[in-house]
């Protein structure tokens, strides 16, 4: 295997380090070093190196295995580090059961943290809650949260393991390739229908950015996280990450539906190939749906359409004069 293609295995394994580092973690990780050493790829020394850190990262995901985290009686057993968020570290984990969660556990001790994780708890709850309301299909588009507690003075969330891939990390295997402008529509139509559902319900998400839209191609289903700074409609998030400040719409303070729909426009056009830091939307999209995407990100909030079910109808009515009746389309990712 040469470089590109280890890196491209690497990217894939993002979303679940066991599918490249299966029985013996060790041996497949001396296997790989031995390819993807700066030494062995003279004239790609500086990939090389980028690819060495990322095979090393992953091996040092699975250091943490079989560590214990109670609450109370109920006990969660590390299996591996997935990510380092914001404001947490985020591991794959086993319930007592043996049930495969995620668990999130806070970086920093201070009480606000706490408020944050518990935040993203209790919306979900809520959410949860409401499997009775007609239609609403919430372990659709949100991950469902089952636990909060405090291990060593630390606020740690027990969730739903989705296994798909944000848009983060889908821009990493893409790697510069353009994804094909049909994979937008059903893409934008699941946030939308989410955000249709929880705008009716009062809630804002205010963080749709691209470490929080996970894909599952296979399914075209899209599933949202981040919920530690959601609000009531109305309210803006407590605060904004630094990484994507420049990305939010102006009205942070009195955020409305459509402010959320422009933070998911954002992200749309960076997944597209767009730079949402300077506004710019992808070049080589079709002209209509560059449109689309400009009317969610007019700068006067009054300007936009704000029901989310509004937009969907619009993008529905859009996506069947360019592309003619919906069909399954196969996102690939090789
Ligand atoms: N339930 C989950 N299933 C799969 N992956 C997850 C899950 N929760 C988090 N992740 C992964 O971990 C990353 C960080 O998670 P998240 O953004 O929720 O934490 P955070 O950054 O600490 O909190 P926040 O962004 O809400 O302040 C996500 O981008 C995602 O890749
Ligand atoms: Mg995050």
């Amino acid at each position: 295997m040469d470089l590109d293609a280890v890196e491209h295995r690497l990217n894939l394994a993002a979303r679940d380090p066991r599918l490249l580092f299966t029985s013996e973690p060790e041996a497949k990780f001396r296997e790989l070093v031995k390819q993807v050493h700066p030494d062995v790829n003279p004239g790609k020394e500086d990939q090389a190196k980028v690819v060495l850190q990322k095979l090393e990262r992953m091996r040092a995901a699975f250091t943490v295995a079989g560590t214990e985290v109670k609450n109370g009686d109920r006990t969660y057993q590390l299996i591996l580090k997935l990510e380092e968020g914001n404001l947490s570290e985020v591991f794959l984990a086993k319930d007592q059961e043996g049930n495969e969660r995620v668990l999130k556990m806070a970086r920093s001790l201070t009480p606000g943290v706490r408020t944050f994780l518990k935040k993203e708890y209790d919306t979900l709850q809520d959410f949860h809650g409401r499997t009775s309301d007609p239609g609403f299909f919430h372990s659709q588009y949100f991950p469902v949260c089952y636990d909060y507690f405090i291990h060593d003075r630390r606020a740690c969330t027990v969730m739903e393991h989705v296994s798909g891939y944000s848009f983060t990390q889908l821009k990493t295997i893409f790697h510069g390739r353009k994804i094909p402008d049909q994979h937008f529509v059903w893409i934008f139509k699941r946030i939308l229908e989410g955000m249709g559902w929880i705008h009716k319900l009062g809630w804002s998400n205010c963080s749709l950015v691209p470490d929080h839209l996970m894909i599952k191609p296979e399914e075209h289903a899209v599933k949202v996280l981040g919920w530690v700074t959601s609000e009531k409609t109305g309210t803006g998030p407590a605060f904004v990450p630094g990484k994507y400040k420049a990305w939010y719409p102006k009205e942070k303070k009195t955020w409305n539906p459509s402010s959320d729909i422009y933070l998911a426009a954002q992200s749309l056009s960076y997944l597209f190939g767009g730079d949402p830091q300077n506004k710019k939307l992808p070049i080589g999209m079709h002209p209509n749906l560059r449109l689309f995407l400009q009317s969610c990100l007019l700068e006067s909030p009054g300007s936009r359409v704000s029901d989310a079910w509004q937009v969907l109808e619009n993008l529905t009515e859009l996506a069947r004069k360019l592309f003619g009746p919906p069909k399954f389309v196969q996102l690939e990712l090789t």
